[in-house]
């Protein structure tokens, strides 16, 4: 997926910019996405519901990577949005977004931002739990509002990379057991709620999926689930959210579907669902994160330092790692990089990318073929768009990076870099001024 883009001096460049310009201009680490890409990513999704005049929402899950900049390209691109936090909401209202298309998730949402939710009047809140419902009826009772809101269920099926757990009891902590009756009792609660309007279905199987299986078997089970309740309690689901997890490219072993061809196979799934059961055909919702974002950027960093150990390895470090990229510390996450200024040159050496936290679990790359490489290269990072920025911290007290746009052969500082200044200003004095 990292077809690379050189200029006339060699250099890398993303959305027809040198990055190595780029580093120059706002410094390293930084990262760098291509407005475009987001955008294509964003349509295949759109389109795909279109050409099967499918119902559909496309919400752009913004824990992947939240910011006023990137809340409004979503915007533009017409998507809904899910945040998981009063933070993500509150970055959503500062970016303008349309609070009717702002979906709410998460496992222990408090009085606070469920309150802040229904002030808001957002769209929709994904109900997780009984102690939601419970915070949500006095919030709503209380404020004499109405809320529209999906169950978010657990269908048993939890999809990694390549394979399925199929566990009768599912072991999680997000929403409630198809198998034990809970999501029964869950939708009786709502379904007859005077402040609530229980509108559909929720389920989320995990994230960078490659195939589509596992999206099938869900859908599977969720219809057995809707049956059952057509047939007890007349109830029927208007919405149908299956959540994201669509898998990206991050190395050469990743072979992950055209992001049309996973939209085809849930239209697909869902029309037999609701032929075999004799149901109205629901809306469609899902979030994608990571497929929307994390193949659009990549990250700049300027190498320092090299040790080397005869005939063990040769580590090349740079001035940033688990601070902005804590995916390879986290999940041992693969990635794959070159050198920006050196982008023609031949690879000569097998290298392993250090970052410059003080621990020893800050590789960013572990064995990778690059040309020689000197102190002040530019290392570029593939792929790092999605839980990159958004995971980032202020370990050994680094300062986070910057986050650039790019598009239509322009660049626009999005997020600054943060300062000595940011990074202790919440600090108190334990002397006397
Ligand atoms: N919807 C729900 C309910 C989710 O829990 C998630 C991700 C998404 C949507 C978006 O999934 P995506 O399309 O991005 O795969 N930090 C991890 C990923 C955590 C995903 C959590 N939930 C990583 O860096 O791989």
């Amino acid at each position: 997926s990292n077809p690379l883009n050189i200029n006339h001096s060699g250099h890398l460049t993303i959305g027809g910019i040198d990055t190595t310009e780029l580093a120059k201009k706002y410094g390293t680490p930084l990262f760098i996405y291509d407005v475009e890409h987001i955008r294509k990513n964003a349509r295949a999704f759109v389109d795909t519901f279109k050409k099967y005049q499918v119902k559909a929402q496309v919400a752009y899950a913004s824990k992947a990577f939240s910011s006023v900049a990137m809340v409004q390209v979503a915007k533009q691109e017409n998507l809904s949005l899910d945040v998981v936090s009063q933070g993500e909401l509150y970055t959503a209202l500062k970016a303008g977004f349309p609070t009717e298309k702002i979906h709410f998730h998460g496992n222990n949402k408090n009085y606070d931002e469920l309150l802040m939710a229904v002030n808001q009047e957002i769209g929709c809140i994904v109900i997780d739990n009984f102690h939601e419902i419970e915070l949500l009826s006095t919030i709503l009772s209380d404020q004499n509002k109405k809320m529209d809101v999906l169950i978010r269920v657990t269908p048993g099926i939890e999809a990694h990379t390549h394979d399925y757990i199929l566990t009768g009891n599912e072991d999680s902590k997000f929403g409630f057991d198809l198998s034990n009756g809970q999501a029964t009792r869950a939708m009786e609660q709502l379904h007859t709620h005077p402040y609530i309007n229980l509108k559909g279905i929720h389920c989320h199987i995990g994230s960078q999926i490659f195939e589509t299986e596992g999206f099938i078997m869900a859908i599977e089970r969720v219809f057995g689930t809707l049956a059952e309740w057509k047939d007890s309690h007349a109830f029927t689901c208007e919405i149908l959210n299956l959540g994201g997890g669509f898998g990206i490219k991050y190395t050469q072993e990743d072979e992950p579907l055209p992001l049309e061809k996973y939209v085809e196979a849930l239209i697909e799934e869902v029309t037999k669902q609701v032929n075999l059961h004799d149901m109205d055909f629901p809306e469609i919702w899902i979030e994608p994160g990571r497929s929307i974002v994390g193949d659009t950027a990549i990250t700049l960093y300027t190498i320092g330092s090299t040790k080397e150990i005869p005939n063990v390895r040769k580590y090349v470090a740079v001035d940033g790692g688990m601070t902005d990229n804590l995916r390879p510390a986290l999940y041992q996450a693969k990635y794959e990089a070159v050198i920006a200024n050196k982008a023609n040159e031949e690879e000569v050496e097998n290298v392993s990318i250090a970052g410059k936290c003080c621990e020893s679990g800050d590789m960013l790359i572990w064995d990778i073929a690059l040309p020689k490489v000197q102190p002040n290269d530019i290392l570029a990072v593939f792929s790092t768009g999605a839980y990159g920025y958004s995971m980032s911290n202020h370990y050994n007290r680094f300062p986070k990076a910057a986050v650039v746009f790019v598009e239509n052969g322009k660049d626009r500082l999005v997020i600054k870099r943060e300062s000595y200044q940011d990074v202790v200003q919440n600090d108190l004095s334990y002397e006397e001024e």
